[in-house]
């Protein structure tokens, strides 16, 4: 069967990783999720110190990123799973403090020239659904099925405090509804690949939309794609 590229973009929240892992997961194919790598690079960066309230090194990163070594790998359940220098950090890059520093180090050239590589090696055999911000427009700007997703701000921030709140990290709706709209600002107005609609992508907003039926929705769209019907 014909094997496609399927790009799911959007705004921060919008449940992309969610739908992206449920359509490779029944269409066989592989999953990947950009926005862990950017994460990855950024726990770097906390670490080294070259990011803080106070300072932003950017010189200081750009010279260590041939040292950052990124992988994503299953684990027993299946699940993939990121790899930072052969540590499993999985869990340490979905912190809100990692959330608060990864659009300023997405903002470097440097930075995406070298995530990009990877993505373009990791679809290179099509067979691959990517999430992120600059799929459809710069990673992947032939692929087959475009999807751009959105939702309000206020649905977005409540979903991922729920979701950060069952993780047990403290934190108020209020820093994770900054956080969301502050990276909206960041990602859409940055200058290197921001966060836009490709032309030909398809809108879904799932304010109102429950899993399943998004799901349901973009799936139907895939296969018309594979089975030439568009
Ligand atoms: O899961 P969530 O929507 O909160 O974000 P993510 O997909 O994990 O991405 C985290 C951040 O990485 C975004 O806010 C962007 O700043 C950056 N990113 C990017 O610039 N380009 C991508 N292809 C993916 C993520």
């Amino acid at each position: 069967m014909k094997k496609i590229t399927i790009a799911i973009d959007g705004y921060s929240s919008t449940g992309k990783s969610t739908v992206a892992r449920q359509l490779a997961e029944w269409l066989g194919y592989v999953y990947v999720d950009s926005g862990a790598m950017y994460r990855a690079v950024t726990l770097y960066a906390i670490r080294k110190g070259f990011i803080s309230e106070e300072r932003f090194d950017r010189k200081g990163l750009i010279e260590k990123l041939p040292q950052i070594e990124l992988e994503f790998r299953k684990n027993s359940e299946g699940k993939v799973e990121m790899f930072l220098n052969g540590e499993n950090v999985e869990k340490q890059i979905r912190t809100l403090e990692v959330s608060e520093f990864v659009s300023p180090i997405a903002t470097v050239p440097e930075v995406r020239r070298k995530l990009v590589k990877l993505q373009h090696a990791m679809g290179e055999e099509k067979g691959v659904v990517m999430d992120g911000r600059d799929i459809g427009t710069v990673v992947f700007p032939n692929a087959e099925l475009k999807i751009f997703m959105t939702a309000s701000a206020g649905i977005r921030a409540d979903r991922r405090y729920r979701e950060l709140l069952e993780r047990g990290d403290k934190i108020s709706y209020e820093e994770v509804l900054e956080n969301v709209t502050e990276r909206d600002t960041i990602d859409t107005t940055r200058e290197d690949s921001p966060l836009v609609k490709a032309d030909d992508a398809i809108v879904i907003d799932n304010s109102e939309t429950n899993i399943e039926d998004q799901f349901h929705i973009i799936l139907q769209l895939a296969k018309d794609r594979i089975a030439g019907r568009v």
